[in-house]
């Protein structure tokens, strides 16, 4: 394993950050493609010198992930380089479907139209700037299918190789997006948790000096821009945190930097102190948080999935123990939901508000509509769901439910027929 080191990194250019640090016991460590603490072993996380930050320096950037790169762990002249540009995505009024779930102020936040059509495309634009800063000639990384395509678009505009690792059972879509952009794409027989550990040991081996993988060495990077969604969902709200948001949970890093970039910007006095409640949202095939939240345990039992929703199976998940924290915290709650459920709800969205979401946003809107069912969600609060990759990704997932609703020869009586 990659642990920490000490040695000068004066050179590198990381904007506003100053550090690593570690989130079990603080420890702190130069900037550097290094993951976990030497004392402890914990995760390491990017510590900040921010400054005075303002909305109207924030509204003067371009409208990109870029506008809040004095919040980020890159250098000041990111919009100058080659990259992707992803994020100022929509946050759609979801008036239909508050109504239907019987909600009073609902926004979906759609993550399905970054360049790649998924919220991977944000952090991999950190992993990017990672890879500049160190040298690094490959960008890689482990994938459940989202980020792979992401991380290859990416490298081709960066003008970096590429190497992804992806489980060999992906959605067709998932493999051909991975490849279509070029470099090589690695498909193991085994689950993403197999293809995880592999790609740790290749670093441990050989490759983790000259390969920089997004969310193994490059993690602490790569974690930071999830907290871009939560940037503008407070910016698009109007400078105002929602009361409730429902977030899918993979590994979980996604959701701890959500609730890391509200406290940022409360900290910033960008927007009004207030409470807010995270609710997390798993698969049913792939519940290790959603269980150990239940059972009312703060360790997490690993599992071998089994869920439609490929891009959320990570069976071990790695910040599992801070999402059931911030859950826990926040006021919020841990649910998942069956496949069938999934598919209802990829329906449901799709059928109310014109959006299309693949299968990890039928998670979180069918643990939306559950949580709400069973009064666990407050339908008077404001409330925002992510919807964070495009349905055209998992056209499998409802294929058998989407059809024609007939097959008529050209003519007025066989169309009246079936209209009638
Ligand atoms: C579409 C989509 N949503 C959400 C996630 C969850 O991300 P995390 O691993 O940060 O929990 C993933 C992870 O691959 C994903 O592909
Ligand atoms: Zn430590």
């Amino acid at each position: 394993m990659a642990l920490a080191t000490t040695e000068n990194t004066t050179s590198l250019d990381f904007g506003p950050a100053v550090a690593l640090s570690c989130r079990e016991c603080g420890a702190r460590y130069d900037l550097g493609p290094i993951f976990a603490c030497i004392e402890c072993f914990g995760p390491l996380e990017i510590a900040y010198d921010f400054g005075r930050v303002t909305r109207e320096q924030i509204a003067e950037g371009p409208t990109n992930i870029w506008r809040y790169r004095s919040l980020l762990p890159v250098p000041v002249d990111v919009t100058s380089k080659p990259n992707m540009a992803p994020g100022w995505t929509k946050l759609v009024k979801a008036d239909n479907l508050a109504r239907e779930l019987g909600i009073r102020s609902l926004h979906v936040k759609d993550d399905s139209g970054n360049p790649t059509h998924s919220f991977k495309d944000r952090v991999v634009a950190m992993a990017v700037e990672a890879a500049r800063n160190f040298g690094f000639h490959t960008l890689s990384c482990s994938s459940t299918g989202n980020l792979a395509g992401a991380v290859t678009a990416a490298a081709a505009r960066a003008g970096l190789d590429a190497c992804v690792f992806i489980p060999a059972d992906l959605e067709e879509a998932k493999i051909v997006m991975a490849s279509v952009y070029g470099g090589r794409l690695i498909a193991i027989e085994g689950t993403y948790d197999d293809v995880n550990r592999f790609c740790s040991e290749l670093i441990g081996d050989e490759l983790g000096d000259q390969w920089g993988f997004a969310n193994v060495n490059l993690r602490p990077y790569y974690a930071e821009g999830s907290k871009t969604l939560a940037y503008e969902i407070a910016e698009q709200l109007g400078w105002r945190i929602p009361d409730q948001i429902v977030i899918p949970v993979a590994s979980g890093s996604q959701l701890t930097k959500i609730d890391k970039a509200f406290k940022e910007l409360i900290g910033l006095g960008l927007v009004e102190e207030k409470p807010y409640k995270i609710f997390a949202a798993q698969a049913e095939g792939c519940s290790p948080v959603s269980t150990a939240y239940k059972a009312g345990l703060d360790v997490i039992r690993p599992v071998k999935p089994d869920t439609i929703a490929k891009s959320l199976a990570i069976g071990n998940p790695a910040d599992g123990p801070y999402v059931l924290d911030i859950a826990r915290r926040t006021g919020g709650a841990v649910e998942d939901v069956t496949d069938t459920e999934i598919v209802d709800a990829i329906r449901l969205l799709a059928r109310t508000e014109g959006i299309f979401a693949e299968t990890a946003g039928g998670v979180t809107v069918g643990v939306l509509r559950k949580l709400v069912a069973a009064g666990r969600l407050d339908p008077d609060a404001e409330t925002v769901v992510l919807n964070t990759g495009d349905g055209l990704k998992t056209l499998d997932a409802v294929a058998g439910q989407a059809r024609p609703t007939a097959v008529i020869r050209p003519s007025l009586d066989a169309f009246r027929a079936v209209i009638a």
